[in-house]
């Protein structure tokens, strides 16, 4: 599932004449934001970009083989619009108020053709699309150009949430297949813990990439947000789902968590399948997972293993997060993922844990996206996190 709100209030059904900027302000007024005058100076930014693009709507919409779109394909849709919109890329620290300024602009952006995704997710359906072309013996042809186009078929205003650029297949993906969407008109806004220029910072093959990050900057302006806090940290309904230490009393109580949660159902092992894999899990029942950190963790598991956890089930259940050290860089990575993860689709988690989310991993590589991870952690315990519907 793509079109994803933010909570608390917003519906996606917005008027078509009522922009971010409104849209903000009325959050602020109902007394569910505070009002931050850096956000609100990125709303004004934002809906400058939803005037310019009402009604948007470049003729794309041609069949996938007909020779208007190969002609297309050397001629970019409309040169003159698609140099003229720029999209948005919103930059901060955690908790900032990207995601929910972004949603505020997409649930009120007025083009025929859109889509919010989570930059993994998007990644993950790329790989997916190339593999699938490559499989249908199209005959060594490039299946990027095919892949932009049924992509602007699709949308025309794409908002990607947690830009970022860890994994060099990727990497070597993202440059071509953007400068093919923006030549079809595609406009882009995005959110990010890291600026442009840092992306993919420091990881073999960076070279390569960096024409990338010139046709990235060429296409959207940059926005850092600096609001004054993390909001997720603001939130005072913190309760009990995080137990510290990982000890007997965290393992009675994570079983009693889980026979709650899964409403007496019987535990039995299933099997879910990942892009032709198959991801067992030992310990199921009524919707609900119970993994150790070990099991999800400490074994090669990626992105699209915790995305099916993540839609699969709607809450689970993690025995025993240790504190890491430098050394163990790839558990943290994949720690980060997991919850990126459970945190996009509102998968309840019930987890003990050697220290609370601050604590766990303070230093080493990647210990930067860990500030996201330990904040995402607090909000997964407010009350109004545990009451939001499950997103599959
Ligand atoms: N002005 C505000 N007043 C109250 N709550 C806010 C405000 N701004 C954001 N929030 C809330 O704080 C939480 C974090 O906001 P959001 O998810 O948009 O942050 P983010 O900048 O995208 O963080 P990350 O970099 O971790 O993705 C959300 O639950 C959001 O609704
Ligand atoms: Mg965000």
């Amino acid at each position: 599932m793509d079109v994803l709100v933010h909570p608390p209030t917003l519906s996606s059904e917005v008027p078509p004449d009522i922009g971010p900027l409104a849209l903000y302000r009325r959050e602020i007024a109902s007394g569910t934001l505070v009002s931050d005058p850096a956000q609100l100076s990125a709303a004004e930014r934002l809906h400058a970009l939803w005037v310019k693009l009402r009604g948007y709507d470049p003729p794309a919409r041609l069949g996938q083989n007909s020779l208007f779109r190969r002609f297309l394909r050397r001629k970019p849709v409309d040169e003159a619009q698609s140099h003229t919109i720029h999209g948005l890329y919103l930059v901060g620290a955690v908790g900032r108020g990207k995601s929910m300024l972004m949603d505020l602009f997409f649930a009120a952006a007025d083009v025929p053709r859109k889509r919010r995704i989570h930059f993994h997710a998007f990644m993950q359906e790329t790989h997916k699309r190339i593999h699938a072309w490559k499989q249908a013996n199209h005959e060594g042809t490039d299946p990027i150009l095919p892949l932009a186009d049924a992509l602007a078929e699709d949308a025309i205003l794409l908002c990607f949430d947690e830009f970022q650029v860890n994994d060099i297949a990727d990497a070597m993906i993202l440059g071509r297949l953007f400068e093919a969407l923006f030549e079809r008109g595609v406009v882009v806004v995005a959110t990010s813990n890291t600026l442009p220029d840092d992306l993919f910072r420091g990881q073999p093959g960076r070279d390569a990439f960096l024409p990338f990050i010139d046709i990235l900057k060429d296409h959207l302006d940059v926005l850092v947000l600096d609001a004054r806090r993390d909001y997720r940290r603001a939130r005072s309904d913190t309760g009990h789902t995080w137990h510290v230490p990982a000890d007997g009393a965290a393992e009675v109580f994570l079983s009693t968590a889980f026979q709650q949660l899964s409403e007496g159902a019987p535990v039995k092992p299933t099997v879910l399948h990942v892009m032709g894999r198959s991801l067992p899990v030992t310990r199921a029942a009524g919707g609900v997972a119970r993994f150790s950190f070990e099991e999800l963790c400490a074994r090669s598991l990626g992105a699209g293993d915790y995305l099916a956890i993540a839609t699969h089930f709607q809450a689970v259940v993690l025995d025993e997060v240790p504190i890491l050290s430098p050394a163990n860089r790839n558990e943290a990575r994949r720690f980060i993922n997991l919850i990126d993860a459970l945190y996009e689709h509102r998968v309840k988690l019930v987890a003990s844990a050697a220290a609370v989310p601050d604590g766990l991993y303070p230093s080493g590589d990647g210990a930067e996206a860990f500030l996201r991870t330990a904040s995402r952690l607090i909000e997964m315990q407010s009350d109004t996190y545990l009451a939001l519907p499950h997103l599959t």
